[in-house]
C-alpha cells in the first residue's frame, strides 16, 4: 500500500474511533513459498519469502471493553467483550484466536480499538490469515508491554489458527511472516524449527506471482486428507525401516525399501514429500550459487510432483504454469501454497516481465475463461511495528 492510502486509513481510524492518542501502526507481510510444498506438516524443509504486500494494522489501547475492530474489507464493526473470545464465524475470529493464544501462554493484552487494512488478496495461497494473525500478535503483545520474538509471534499465530480457528495448517506461513528478512529467503527445517536466511542472489531475476482467479480455502479442501495419508504412509514406512519422527526424515533409500508395502496412492504421497524436501536443500544451494537455471528446473519438478504425485494442483494452476513456462525469460514456475487454486510463482528475467504481462493474461483467459492477476515482488521484511508508540 502506498503512503497516501496509509494516511487515508489513519484518517478513517480517527473518524471511527475518535481523536486522541496517535494509533500505533504495525505491518505483517504475506508469504510466497518458492519451493517446499506440503512438506511443513511432514517435518521437511521449506524455502519461502515474505512478499511486499501484507496487512497494515492501526491499534490504540483503551480503558474499557468492548474492543472495536474494523476491517477495510468489511463494513461492519465487530465488538469484542471481555470473556468473549470463542469463535463467532466472522473474520475477527483470527483476532479472538490470537488474543486467546497470547493469554494462554505469553501475556495479557489490554482492550484496544483496531483497524485492519492491506493489499494482500484473500484465499490466494499467500497467507493472508497468517499475516493478519502475526500483525495482531505483535501489536496486542506490544500494548501489553511485551516485545515478542519472531518465534513467539509465529507460535502464537500458529496456535491461533490450528487450535482455535481449527485450520490444521503447518508452521511455514507463520514462520515466514514473522522471521523473513528483506532480500533473503527463509530456509526452515520444520522438524527442528531451525532456520537460515539465504540471500536472494539472482541479480536481474524477478519473482512473479500469478493469481489463477480461483479462490481456495484450506477448510473443505483435501488438505486434511493429505495429512492423514502422510501419517498413514509414515506408519507403514516405520514398520519397515524403524522409527522415524516424520516423513521429512525418511531418505529416498528407506522409501524404496518400504515401497512394496505401501498402497500405490500412499507411495505417491510419500515420494512427493521425501523428494520435495531434497529439492528444497538443492534449491537453497542453487540460490547461494546464483544458479537460476537449476533453481528454475527444481521449481518445474516441484510443480510436476504436486500435480502428479501429491495431486493438489488444478486445471487453472496447470494452465498458468504451462503458459508461463513457454514465455521468454521464464526460468521456472510452479504452484505455490496449498494448491487447489490460488497462485503460481515464477522466476523471470526482469526485462522479460513487460512482454509476459502483455501476452499471458489473454492466453490464460482463452485457456480457462478466467481472469488472472499478477504482481512482481522482491523478498520483503518480517512483521514489524512501523510507527507510533502503541503501548499507550
Ligand atoms: C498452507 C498451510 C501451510 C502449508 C502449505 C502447503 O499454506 O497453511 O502450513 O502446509 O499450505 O505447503
Amino acid at each position: 500500500m502506498r503512503e497516501r492510502e496509509i494516511e487515508e486509513h489513519r484518517r478513517l481510524f480517527r473518524e471511527r474511533f475518535g481523536e486522541g492518542e496517535e494509533p500505533g501502526l504495525f505491518f505483517a507481510p504475506g508469504r510466497v513459498n518458492l519451493i517446499g510444498e506440503h512438506t511443513d506438516y511432514n517435518g521437511g524443509l521449506v524455502l519461502p519469502l515474505a512478499c511486499e504486500q501484507g496487512t497494515f494494522l492501526f491499534v490504540r489501547k483503551k480503558e474499557d471493553y468492548p474492543m472495536l475492530l474494523l476491517s477495510s474489507r468489511n463494513p461492519h464493526m465487530v465488538k469484542i467483550s471481555p470473556g468473549h473470545l470463542h469463535p463467532a464465524g466472522d473474520w475477527a475470529d483470527y483476532v479472538r484466536a490470537v488474543l486467546h493464544a497470547l493469554r494462554e501462554e505469553m501475556c495479557d493484552p489490554p482492550p484496544f480499538d483496531a483497524l485492519y487494512c492491506g493489499d494482500l488478496p484473500l484465499e490466494a495461497g499467500l497467507s493472508s490469515s497468517a499475516s493478519l494473525e502475526v500483525a495482531t500478535a505483535i501489536a496486542a503483545a506490544s500494548l501489553a508491554g511485551t516485545e515478542l520474538s519472531g518465534e513467539e509471534a509465529a507460535r502464537a499465530a500458529w496456535r491461533a489458527e490450528s487450535e482455535f480457528v481449527g485450520v490444521p495448517c503447518g508452521i511455514m506461513d507463520q514462520y515466514a511472516v514473522s522471521l523473513a528478512r528483506s532480500s533473503h529467503l527463509l530456509l526452515l527445517d520444520c522438524a527442528s524449527l531451525s532456520y537460515r536466511h539465504i540471500p536472494y542472489n539472482l541479480p536481474g531475476v524477478s519473482i512473479l506471482v500469478g493469481h489463477t482467479g480461483v479462490r481456495r480455502t484450506l477448510a473443505g479442501s483435501p488438505y486434511q486428507l493429505r495429512r492423514r495419508e502422510c501419517e498413514e504412509a509414515l506408519r507403514i514406512i516405520c514398520g519397515v525401516v524403524g522409527e522415524r519422527a516424520c516423513l521429512g526424515r525418511v531418505t529416498e533409500e528407506e522409501l524404496a525399501a518400504a515401497a512394496p508395502h505401501l498402497p500405490e496412492t500412499l507411495l505417491r504421497r510419500a515420494r512427493h514429500v521425501v523428494e520435495e524436501s531434497r529439492r528444497v536443500a538443492r534449491a537453497a544451494r542453487s540460490l547461494q550459487e546464483g544458479d537460476v537455471e537449476s533453481l528454475g528446473n527444481l521449481l518445474n519438478l516441484s510443480h510436476a510432483s504436486l500435480r502428479d504425485l501429491y495431486e493438489v494442483s488444478c486445471p487453472e494452476l496447470d494452465a498458468l504454469q504451462e503458459i508461463s513456462l513457454a514465455q521468454r525469460g521464464v526460468w521456472g514456475c510452479r504452484m505455490t501454497g496449498a494448491g487447489f487454486g490460488g497462485c503460481v510463482v515464477a522466476l523471470i528475467d526482469g526485462n522479460a516481465v513487460p512482454a509476459y504481462l502483455e501476452k499471458v493474461p489473454s492466453l490464460y483467459r482463452t485457456a480457462t475463461g478466467r481472469d488472472p492477476s499478477f504482481t512482481v515482488t522482491l523478498p520483503g521484511g518480517r512483521a514489524r511495528r512501523l510507527k507510533g508508540e502503541g503501548s499507550g
